[in-house]
């Protein structure tokens, strides 16, 4: 085969193929494998109702489903489902949207790979090589090999800081990243965060949120805001999500993790000349996104049916099994041994153990043997220069994440199997 140099970026296997791939086995596979690694919803009988009702009501309908098998959307999505979704947030949040102001995509994963690529990589305009900066790590696997050139991301790492007994947090290094951006702020195309947070489950206070939005402003430089997991929808928030409207910041949301991975649809906010060219891109990526969720949800934000469902079903589910896993922790290992990010929101746990003798990418191979799958923490520090790999604050290799979505009794086999596992090495 005669590649071109695109092959380049996709030869070596990266951590979110690997993590796909161990979901894929995990869940389709093979039954015996506890699969503690990927981010997969979990089934939630009460939403699999209400999707089930709601596609049951569709197909009652012939017409609207011919209309939603049988017609390409506008590349940037159902218009009418726009529209109900800018009415939705203009009601829900006091914002002034319009349709303009919002796209919808394949999954936002694929928002990210059209937006890291527009704000990273060589500007004629500038003369300039652009960068996405991600403020704070660790930080979302799949964010590390979208850009198209992978060294045009930046990583700063966040400080260790304990918030109570039981956990600590990750604060933004506030003068790292000030003075890193009034060095570098010309070659920064945008900044990026997950909020909440994966692998960490950290929700960006009020007060974060207004620190970025001041260099935001100030260098013409957009935030990306990550809420996958996040308020109002999946809402799987354990503490307040706040949001502020900017023309500088573009919020990413997904219906995902409200139990609908398969109809890959995510919903970006921005202002309307980012969400012109992200209909230009898509038409020529695909020519336009899936139209399952704007029939299947149609009128559900509007009335705000589909919120109140995620709030009574969604949010009870996964804290339940946020404090199941954190009380299995603390019966299977000494407090000394290990340490927990405090869990505000997603379903993820960020699990360091500080003396642990091997690096956990070892750990992770030794888990596998045994039949748990987790992901080592190294994957979720995209490009972190090698100085900042040396600072104390690096927790990437002692450190694992594990995701709490499955059924309870997974669960605490898989905790089971880690203290075994893990025990000679700590
Ligand atoms: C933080 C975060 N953002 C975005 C996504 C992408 O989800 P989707 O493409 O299904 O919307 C994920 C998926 O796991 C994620 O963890």
């Amino acid at each position: 085969m005669k590649y071109s140099d695109f092959i380049n970026n996709y030869q070596s296997d990266s951590g979110i193929f690997i993590l796909m791939e161990d979901l894929n086995k995990g869940l389709n596979l093979d039954p015996d494998l506890v699969m503690l690694g990927g981010g997969n919803p979990g089934f939630i009988p009460e939403m699999q109702e209400y999707f089930y009702l709601l596609y049951q009501e569709l197909g009652k309908n012939k017409k609207l489903f011919f209309d939603m098998i049988g017609i390409y959307d506008s590349p940037l999505g159902s218009q009418e489902f726009r529209e109900e979704l800018a009415d939705f947030f203009n009601l829900f949040f006091g914002w002034n949207l319009t349709k303009e102001h919002i796209a919808i995509t394949v999954g936002s994963q694929n928002a990210f790979y059209i937006l890291f690529n527009l704000f990273s990589g060589y500007s004629s305009d500038l003369k300039k090589n652009l960068k996405i900066l991600l403020p704070i790590t660790p930080e979302y696997i799949g964010y590390e090999d979208v850009p198209l050139n992978k060294k045009n991301i930046v990583s700063l790492l966040g400080i260790p800081e304990s918030t109570n007994e039981d956990f600590f947090r990750y604060q933004l290094d506030r003068e790292k990243i000030h003075n890193f951006l009034e060095t570098h702020y010309e070659e920064i195309g945008c900044i990026a965060i997950s909020s909440p947070g994966n692998p960490t489950g950290r929700i960006l206070s009020y007060n974060e949120l207004i620190f970025l939005k001041e260099y935001s402003s100030k260098y013409h430089t957009p935030v990306l805001v990550d809420c996958a997991y996040g308020f109002p929808f999946p809402n799987i928030i354990y503490k307040q999500q706040t949001f502020i409207q900017s023309d500088y910041f573009i919020y990413t949301f997904s219906l995902s993790k409200s139990g609908l991975p398969g109809i890959r649809t995510g919903i970006v906010v921005a202002n309307p000349d980012i969400i012109k060219i992200i209909g230009k891109i898509q038409a020529i990526q695909f020519l336009s996104p899936n139209r399952i969720a704007a029939f299947l949800l149609k009128n559900r934000f509007k009335n705000f049916e589909f919120i109140q469902q995620c709030k009574q079903y969604i949010t009870p589910y996964y804290l339940k099994k946020r404090n199941l896993v954190i009380d299995g922790l603390k019966n299977a290992f000494k407090k000394s041994e290990f340490l927990i990010h405090e869990p505000e929101g997603a379903y993820f746990l960020w699990i360091v153990f500080p003396t642990l003798k091997i690096n956990t990418q070892e750990l992770y191979q030794i888990l596998k043997q045994n039949k748990l799958i987790i992901v080592p923490g190294n994957y979720y520090y995209p490009n972190l220069s090698e100085e900042e790999k040396q600072s104390p604050y690096y927790d990437g290799d002692k450190s694992i994440r594990i995701s709490y979505s499955q059924s309870d009794e997974y669960l605490l086999k898989g905790i089971e199997i880690l203290r075994n596992t893990i025990k000679e090495y700590l």
